[in-house]
């Protein structure tokens, strides 16, 4: 039925499907008075997300790691909405100096925020360490992130309480989730050369951001903290995303044209969790078209998303401890 509705892009419960556009997504929503971060808005799905909440009204702050094409961004963005709220920041997501230096600028601007949009990602790279020393799809896609969210959650939840307004934070995730090594997060492993895949590493970090996604969810209900955490499959999109891997990608593209979606479509899951009203108190959930849908059995095990909030704490502790 999925595949059905993905290839004819026939609408799922929430009246939206895989055809729909972050544009038609957001239609007659007033994101005015919110402010966004979005990791990687500098470019594909990250910058028509950063464009389309724009548009309504969002003050969107794109934290990106080169920062001539964040500023070329802001500048696309303005070039078509001339009252576009658009700031850049600097972030290099594998390193946690620079998250850190990240989250205090965005802290010392005095700013509410809203939303957090965890997008940015590398994918099937050859095997290489972040400079903190840790396996670099894992570092940047989950690690740097989980960090990112930590620093900047207090905020999120004092603007959540101070507003009344509920803070969404939203994953970027993969259908990649499903093809992990065997034991799903390789706790003993993470940096292990040997046995390294491009592909499973990736799948492994985009099962580690659903698995962030629900522990967070998990605590911030428990608080009663008014924060939402999901994580979102966006769609197969050509973008920069494929670069370690264009040929095989465009070959995969040729032989599953139906199953590809434009840019524009590949933004609206995220922008429908960020902003839609139906999404109101839904937590700890996954999205693909903007639907909700099953994860894999390990991304919904509790077990293993406390175990990897763990681990992912141990690994922050060891290396912010370094000189
Ligand atoms: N496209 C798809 O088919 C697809 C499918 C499933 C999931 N996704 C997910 O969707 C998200 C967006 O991907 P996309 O397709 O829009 O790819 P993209 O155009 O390559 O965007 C990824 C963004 O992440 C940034 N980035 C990479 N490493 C970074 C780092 N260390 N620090 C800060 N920013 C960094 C990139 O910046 P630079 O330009 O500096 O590298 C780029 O702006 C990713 O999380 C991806 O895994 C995409």
């Amino acid at each position: 039925m999925a595949i059905i509705r993905l290839i004819t892009g026939w609408p799922g419960p929430s009246g939206f499907g895989s055809a729909t556009t972050a544009e038609q997504v957001t239609a007659g929503i007033d994101a005015s008075g919110l402010t966004v971060i979005i990791t990687g808005g500098a470019s594909g799905i990250g910058l028509e997300t950063s464009r389309v909440l724009a548009l309504r009204g969002a003050h969107v702050i794109i934290a990106a790691r080169n920062m001539k094409a964040a500023n070329e961004a802001k500048q696309t963005i303005y070039e078509s909405n001339e009252n576009a709220k658009v700031d850049v920041l600097q972030l290099d997501l594998s390193c946690l100096k620079s998250v850190k230096a990240c989250a205090d600028s965005f802290l010392a601007l005095n700013l509410p925020l809203n939303i957090l949009i965890n997008n940015a990602g590398i994918m099937f790279c050859p095997y290489q360490l972040s400079q903190d020393g840790i396996e670099m799809q894992f570092a940047t896609n989950h690690l740097g992130h989980f960090y990112l969210t930590n620093l900047l959650i207090e905020k999120m939840k004092d603007t959540a309480s101070n507003t009344g307004i509920e803070g969404r934070i939203i994953n970027l995730s993969s259908i990649a989730h499903l093809r992990t090594y065997e034991e799903g997060i390789r706790f003993d492993a993470v940096n292990d050369e040997t046995s390294y895949s491009d592909k499973k590493a990736y799948g492994q970090s985009k099962l580690a951001s659903i698995l962030h996604a629900n522990e967070l969810s998990r605590r911030l209900k428990e608080e009663g903290a008014n924060i939402t955490v999901n994580s979102v499959h966006p769609g197969l999109i050509m973008t920069n995303l494929m670069k370690y891997s264009l040929n095989f990608m465009r070959f995969m593209k040729l032989l599953t044209f139906l199953f590809w979606k434009n840019v524009p479509q590949g933004a609206a899951t995220t922008c429908y969790v960020a902003v839609h009203p139906d999404m109101k108190g839904l937590s700890g959930k996954y999205f693909l078209d903007c639907n909700e849908w099953p994860a894999s059995d390990f991304a919904r095990d509790p077990k293993m998303a406390k175990k990897l909030w763990d681990y992912s704490n141990h690994l922050l502790d060891t290396v912010l401890r370094q000189p």
